[in-house]
C-alpha cells in the first residue's frame, strides 16, 4: 500500500547507486527529461553497464525510456532488452496505444509496461491506453508537463489538475487495473505542501507516489500508513458490528457504522 517509486537521473552513476541502496519498493532510472540531449548515449550506456548482470536489490527496477516521438525510442527500448536486471519500462508522454504496443511488441523480456499520462490527449484516451496492452497494470500521472500541455502554470494546490487525476482513477478502477501512481512534487524542501498534496492524491484514489529525492521517500510512507487513531477506531467499528445482533445501521460515539462503514475498517486494519 502507498508504494514509493524513486527517480534517479540516468547520468548519474553515483545517484543511482545510492538509489538502489535505499529503502524504496521501487526505483525509476530516467533516460527522459533529467538527461540532455547530448548525455542521453552516456546515459543509456551508463544504465545498461550497471544492469546487464544482475544486481541485488530486493525492490523493483524500472527504467523511464525517452518518448516514441523523440529519436532515442527505438535505442532505449534495444539497450533494455539487453539487461538482466529490469522489472519494467515507464513510457513517458503515452498518448495513445501506438508507443505502448510498439514497446511491447518489440520488447523481449515479459516486464510490466507504466504509461506515464501527461497531457489532455493522454487523460482523454486513458481507457484505449489501458487497454492496450496486457503489461499494463497501471499508469503514472506527471503533473508538471500536464500543466505545461494544457497552458496553465504548475501549482502546488493542485487546481489544475483535479478532474484530470479522478479520471485517471476512475478509468483505472473500471478498467479492472491498479490504481494509479501519483506524481512527484518538484519542491524538495517544503515538506508540509509535499504531504498536503500526497494527502489529496490519496484521497483521490491514487495509490504510491513517486519521488526526486530520498528524504521524500518517508513522507510517502507517512501518508499512506494509517494513523493509531485511524487504526483504533476501525477496530472498534469491527467490534461494534460483529457483536451487534442485527447488522444494519448502528449508531457509535454520533457515528453511523453500518455494512460499508465495516467494509471500509476491515479493509484499513488489512492495509497496515
Ligand atoms: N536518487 C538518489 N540519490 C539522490 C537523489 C535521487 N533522486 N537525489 C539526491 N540524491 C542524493 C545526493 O546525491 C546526495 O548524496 P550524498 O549525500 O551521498 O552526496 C544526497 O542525496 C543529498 O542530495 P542533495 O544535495 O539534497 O540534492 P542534489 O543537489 O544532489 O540533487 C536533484 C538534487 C533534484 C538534482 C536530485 O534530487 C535529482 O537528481 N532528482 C531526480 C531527478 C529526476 O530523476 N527527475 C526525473 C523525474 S521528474
Ligand atoms: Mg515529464
Amino acid at each position: 500500500m502507498g508504494e514509493v517509486y524513486l527517480f534517479a537521473p540516468g547520468n548519474s552513476e553515483k545517484k543511482i547507486h545510492k538509489a538502489l541502496n535505499l529503502h524504496t519498493d521501487a526505483v525509476i532510472i530516467d533516460l527522459e527529461d533529467s538527461v540532455t540531449s547530448n548525455e542521453k548515449e552516456m546515459a543509456r550506456n551508463l544504465v545498461y553497464s550497471l544492469l546487464k548482470t544482475d544486481v541485488t536489490f530486493r525492490s523493483k527496477i524500472y527504467v523511464r525510456i525517452n518518448s516514441i516521438k523523440t529519436q532515442w525510442f527505438f535505442e532505449d527500448l534495444n539497450m533494455v532488452n539487453e539487461l538482466k536486471r529490469v522489472d519494467g519500462i515507464m513510457i513517458p508522454k503515452s498518448e495513445d496505444k501506438t508507443s505502448i504496443s510498439l514497446a511491447a511488441e518489440l520488447l523481449n523480456k515479459n516486464v510490466e509496461i507504466i504509461p506515464l499520462i501527461e497531457s489532455a490527449a493522454g487523460v482523454m484516451n486513458i481507457r484505449t491506453i489501458l487497454s492496450s496492452d496486457q503489461a499494463v497494470d497501471r499508469v503514472a500521472f506527471g503533473s508538471v508537463d500536464f500543466a505545461l500541455d494544457i497552458g496553465v502554470d504548475w501549482s502546488v494546490e493542485g487546481t489544475e489538475r483535479a478532474y484530470a487525476m479522478s479520471k485517471l482513477v476512475l478509468a483505472s478502477r473500471a478498467a479492472g487495473v491498479n490504481p494509479p501512481i501519483d506524481a512527484v512534487f518538484p519542491i524538495i524542501d517544503d515538506r508540509e505542501s509535499f504531504i498536503k498534496d500526497t494527502q489529496k492524491g490519496k484521497q483521490t484514489g491514487f495509490n504510491g507516489k513517486m519521488v526526486i529525492h530520498p528524504k521524500q521517500i518517508d513522507w510517502v510512507k507517512e501518508v499512506y500508513t494509517p494513523s493509531k487513531k485511524q487504526l483504533e477506531w476501525s477496530r472498534k467499528v469491527i467490534d461494534v458490528f460483529e457483536s451487534s445482533a442485527h447488522s444494519g445501521a448502528i449508531d457509535l460515539e454520533g457515528k453511523l457504522i453500518d455494512r460499508p462503514v465495516y467494509l471500509l475498517a476491515k479493509r484499513l486494519i488489512k492495509s497496515s
